[in-house]
């Protein structure tokens, strides 16, 4: 899908999309404009990173979910549901394989992400309360909503080749090299604000048939993400990778990470739109 290390190419579309913007962002194209000069400029391409992410994240099953969710069976749920789990669960375990990565081939300079890594895994995990742990939260967020909308808690499925692919070859980028470990650590977290926009809009669309009560499990989940504390995590990278990116090989892999990860996170939402979507309610 992307070829890696095309970022000039990349930087023109960002550029194109970039003068249709709004008076707000005439302005921050204006500064891109500029800073094209300097192809490194870190804001510059932490946007167009982000974009990149968000276009992955605005993808057929989360648009069809965050538009037409109420026309969701319970099967197309529970696919839904079950591979969602498979792949938001293990966040916390790719977080703790990077970071001891990071200890292993420790370099002066990566104690402040060092920091934050342990941060993101001290959220993900609850901060000490395994009742708070986000995988628990959408595990709970889940199965009230099932209850509510369709009677029964979802049916755990078997995770789809995808969604397995998207796991296991995580789980070796993440304990590969630290600077591809830290590219796909940027598409994680940048990925992650839009992805959860999107379940949580399709979720919202039925609000009205559950309690306040019964309405806090389904979005104490999303709550907890869209507060802030998604954003922290995207904005905290934006804050240290870059200086780190000191060679043309540590930005090579760094690139490398962030497309691999990228086609991942692709293939997985192809896989479940076609498991979800294809299926006859
Ligand atoms: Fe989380
Ligand atoms: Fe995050």
């Amino acid at each position: 899908m992307i070829k890696n290390g095309d970022y000039w190419m990349r930087a023109v579309r960002f550029l194109d999309a970039a003068r249709s913007w709004s008076v707000h962002d005439i302005r921050f194209s204006e500064e891109v404009i500029v800073l094209d000069e300097n192809m490194t400029t870190p804001n510059r391409t932490f946007r167009e990173l982000s974009d990149v992410s968000r276009a992955v994240a605005s993808n057929h099953l989360l648009i069809d979910w965050s538009e037409n969710s109420e026309q969701w069976s319970f099967h197309q749920y529970s696919i839904y549901v079950s591979n969602m789990a498979f792949r938001l669960g293990p966040t916390v375990a790719r977080l703790r394989l990077g970071l001891e990565l990071l200890k292993n081939n420790f370099e002066s300079d990566f104690q402040e992400l060092i920091d934050a890594f342990e941060h993101n895994i001290s959220d993900e995990a609850g901060n000490g309360d395994a009742k708070k742990s986000h995988a628990h939260l959408f595990l709970k967020s889940s199965r009230t909503y099932s209850v509510g909308v369709y009677g029964f808690e979802f049916q755990r499925t078997s995770p789809l080749d995808t969604t397995a692919t998207l796991h296991a070859e995580s789980m070796k980028i993440f304990s590969s090299n630290p600077y591809v470990m830290l590219g796909a650590t940027v598409a994680q977290e940048t990925h992650a604000l839009p992805q959860l926009e999107h379940m949580f809009k399709g979720a919202s669309r039925k609000r009205d048939i559950f309690s306040d009560e019964q309405w806090h499990d389904v979005s104490h989940f999303y709550d907890v993400h869209l507060d802030g504390t998604e954003l922290r995590h995207a904005e905290d990278l934006n804050d240290i990778v870059w200086s780190l990116l000191n060679t043309r090989e540590k930005e090579n892999k760094f690139n490398d990470g962030f497309d691999s990860f990228i086609e991942l996170q692709s293939g997985y939402w192809a896989g479940l739109a076609s498991a979800v979507l294809d299926r006859k309610p």
